[in-house]
């Protein structure tokens, strides 16, 4: 940031900030990343701001804190209420739907709702050879088949999708019937009815929510216009993955997205995660000729 001219700062939420001496529009994304994630998911976002910014001479770059487990840094900088005139993140798409169409950008229309919450399974521990069957109350029997609602319940709601991705069983041991289960619930729908259908029908006591948001008309119709200049197919899709656009969207800040297509089949949060670097090139012109359209 600073090489490229950019005045930098550490807000008190932990988000790095790059401006120039017009911040009006803003760009970025976030430099965390899941365990054993890829190296694009974020970070492509923040370095694409930082180029964008540096050939336009105006707005700002911003790479928010924690993005993965909730998106903190992005919830503090709205709270914070100096708000950007307009905010882009460029992003890849973490999904097969831009490799498919053989286009090598998306415009994203709109972002999931999504509910993290936790689930606590008591039961009782005992020895595992002496305790017969029906005398057990086996906290990880229960944890199990409420997994499998949590599948079942998803898949029964159009455009639903939740995952349990993380179980901490205690005591966790061979021969010990699991006394207690704790587990991660993500659910994410497409609009507020289904999230909340998720809500009720799980038994989700929400953590932390992400409201779904549209995109908006100027940033969506600036994107565009820069898609068709360079006569490349113009692809809109939704965001199945949240981002700290969402963010900024929910909190009334006029808000785009720029997919990059990814390889591998849309693979993400994992090492697999590739996008080439002609697209990446190209995504970036978009990114600052949006930028230059803006607000
Ligand atoms: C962010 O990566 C998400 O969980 O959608
Ligand atoms: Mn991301
Ligand atoms: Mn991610």
């Amino acid at each position: 940031m600073e090489e490229a001219g950019l005045e930098v700062d550490v807000d008190p939420a932990g988000n790095l900030i790059g401006r120039t001496t017009m911040p009006d529009v803003w760009t970025g994304s976030h430099l965390d990343t899941v365990p054993n994630g890829g190296k694009y998911d974020g970070a492509l976002g923040v370095v694409a701001a930082i180029e964008a910014v540096e050939r336009i001479g105006h707005g700002a770059v911003v790479a928010f804190r924690d993005e993965e487990r909730g998106c903190t840094g992005s919830e503090a900088f709205v709270v914070r209420g100096d708000l950007p005139a307009a905010f882009l993140e460029l992003h890849i798409e973490q999904g097969p739907v831009l490799e498919a169409a053989g286009a090598p950008l998306g415009i994203v229309t709109g972002i999931t709702g999504i509910i993290r919450a936790e689930r606590v399974f008591e039961g009782v521990a005992g020895h595992a050879g002496t305790v017969p069957m029906p005398l057990r109350r086996d906290a990880l029997a229960a944890a199990s088949e409420y997994v499998l609602r949590v599948r079942d319940v998803a898949a029964s709601i159009d455009g639903a999708v939740a995952t349990v991705g993380r179980l901490d069983v205690q005591p966790s041991a061979a021969n010990v019937i699991p006394s207690r289960v704790r587990l991660s619930v993500d659910a994410r729908a497409p609009d507020r009815a289904r999230l909340d259908r998720l809500v009720a029908e799980l038994e989700l006591d929400p953590l932390f929510e992400l409201e779904p948001v549209a995109m908006a008309a100027a940033p969506v119709a600036a994107l565009r216009a820069e898609v068709e200049t360079r006569r490349l197919p113009v692809v809109k899709l939704p965001s199945g993955a949240g981002h700290d656009a969402a963010v900024l969207a929910a909190a009334g800040v006029p808000t785009g997205m720029l997919f990059v297509r990814s390889l591998n089949g849309g693979a993400s949060h994992s090492p697999e995660e590739k996008s080439a670097a002609e697209d990446i090139a190209l995504a970036v012109d978009v990114l600052a000729g949006t930028l230059a359209r803006l607000p």
